[in-house]
């Protein structure tokens, strides 16, 4: 695999001029024909750094886990299109997928599946953990602390053999304690995992099971939530994965890396869009007439408003996985008989931001986010949980550029350089003479 990132140097440069010296910039050619100018030694031969405010047009690394062409509306894992491994796999197969390169076969799912099941309980001083954070808590600090504090039990030196068990410490137990952030702020009893349910099944028992009272899973619930997981397992460099990668370049242990990529998934411009965009369609709801009150909001420059769940950095056509959920969301509604009110005001705002020159002449489609937060409703996931589940959802794919970053031979840690704009030196003035 290192090879495969590695060797992508081609014949090719592209030449900058500067202060009237030219300067060569090799291109690195990717295996989808994507080109890149190397600019790592542009400052050493020339002063230079390169200005690009929020990464949009920065490479930071060369990776083999996740194809995205964001204006044709593609995604695929190692290769596989998201919408066959979407028909087709577990999300336990796809984690396999993203972390070891390949598609397991029969017996390697079988071993990595009963592996993680025998690794699902938290050590019970978890509980006094849980018990010392105020029950109004957000699940996502809940998640992300919990996540860090697994460092504190498992403190192993990181060799080759030990981040394995870490990687299968981490998938098996973020759904128990996913579980557990949830049923903390609601102060009921922690549930055990169940073994013999599989992965999505044993989430949803966790989650709403009582001591009192047994909760029989669905099985066109599991499946759904299994399918929400594969759709978010991965997504190239985004925020959280970048915030990842960044924390390990230091070499902080695994656990940490996870964790900064739970706080990081938690901002409304990222996982917590899923949130907002419910909470958005409810206010919809609520107030007769307000969806187009809210498109107009969305559109003026002066308010600070968006339509949630619309846009995407890298997307510029519609958001594969979106398309997914909004044919799952019909679906699952219909196989549950329940009717969604939510679901329908979501496709109304999208028939008509589709057509309206504001968002078409931006290229804003619905992404992931849009019709994850109805599916979570209509499956009876609490809205403080979905951003949880993103997090479980993306796991897979954060542990494997965690792994990809540092089995690079070119690994370093990062460190973005800046164009300073601050006071030039200025002599230090005491107290008294400050106005
Ligand atoms: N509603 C209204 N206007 C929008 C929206 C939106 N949802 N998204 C972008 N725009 C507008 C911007 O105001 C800007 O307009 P301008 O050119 O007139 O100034 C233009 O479209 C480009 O937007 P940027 O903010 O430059 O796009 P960027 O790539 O930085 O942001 C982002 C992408 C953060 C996802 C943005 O589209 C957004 O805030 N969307 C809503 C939040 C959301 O759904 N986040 C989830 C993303 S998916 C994920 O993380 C899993």
């Amino acid at each position: 695999m290192a090879s495969q990132m590695t060797d992508n140097k081609t014949q090719d440069t592209v030449d900058i001029t500067f202060e009237g010296k030219s300067i060569s910039l090799p291109i690195v050619r990717g295996t989808e024909n994507e080109s890149a100018a190397d600019i790592s030694k542009l400052r050493s031969t020339s002063g230079l750094i390169t200005l690009d405010p929020g990464y949009g047009n920065t490479g930071a690394c060369q990776s083999a886990i996740t194809f995205i062409d964001g204006e044709k509306g593609i995604l695929r894992y190692r290769g596989y299109p998201i919408e066959q491994l979407a028909e087709h796999s577990t999300f336990l197969e796809v984690a396999w997928l993203l972390i070891k390169g390949e598609l397991p076969t029969r017996a390697d799912l079988a071993l990595f599946s009963r592996e993680i099941a025998r690794h699902t309980m938290l050590h019970e001083d978890f509980r006094d953990f849980f018990g010392s954070l105020p029950k109004d808590a957000h699940p996502m600090p809940v998640c992300a602390a919990t996540v860090g504090a697994l460092a504190t039990f498992y403190q192993e030196p990181e060799s080759d053999r030990q981040i394995q068990n870490t990687v299968i410490r981490l998938l098996a137990k973020m759904p128990t304690i996913a579980a557990y952030s949830y049923k903390h702020s609601i102060g009921q009893a922690f549930m055990y995992p169940q073994n013999d349910l599989d992965y999505s099944a044993n989430f949803l028992q966790m989650m709403f099971a009582t001591p009192c009272e047994e909760y029989v899973v669905d099985p066109v619930i599991s499946k759904a939530v299994d399918l929400l997981l594969i759709l978010h397992a991965d997504h190239e460099q985004n925020c959280s994965t970048s915030t990842v990668r960044m924390v390990g370049s230091s070499q902080a242990n695994l656990f940490a890396g996870i964790s900064a990529g739970i706080s990081a998934l938690w901002g409304p411009l990222h996982g917590g869009a899923n949130q907002k965009v419910i909470e958005m369609l409810e206010q919809i709801a609520r107030e007769e007439g307000s969806a187009e009150k809210f498109l107009n909001r969305a559109r003026d420059k002066g308010d600070t408003t968006r339509l949630m769940g619309f846009g995407h950095r890298i997307y510029k056509n519609y958001d594969p996985r979106a398309a997914v959920l909004k044919k799952t969301c019909s679906q699952v509604i219909n196989k549950l008989g329940t009717s969604s009110r939510l679901l329908e005001i979501a496709m109304k705002l999208e028939e008509i931001a589709l057509r309206d020159e504001y968002f078409v002449s931006r290229k804003l489609y619905p992404n992931v986010d849009f019709y994850s937060g109805v599916i979570y409703k209509a499956l009876g996931i609490p809205t403080n949980m979905f951003t949880v589940m993103f997090a479980m959802g993306r796991l897979p794919g954060w542990i494997a550029h965690f792994l990809e970053m540092r089995n690079d031979p070119d690994f370093r840690i990062g460190r973005p350089r800046q164009v300073y704009t601050g006071s030039k030196e200025r002599p230090y003035v005491g107290m008294d003479r400050r106005s």
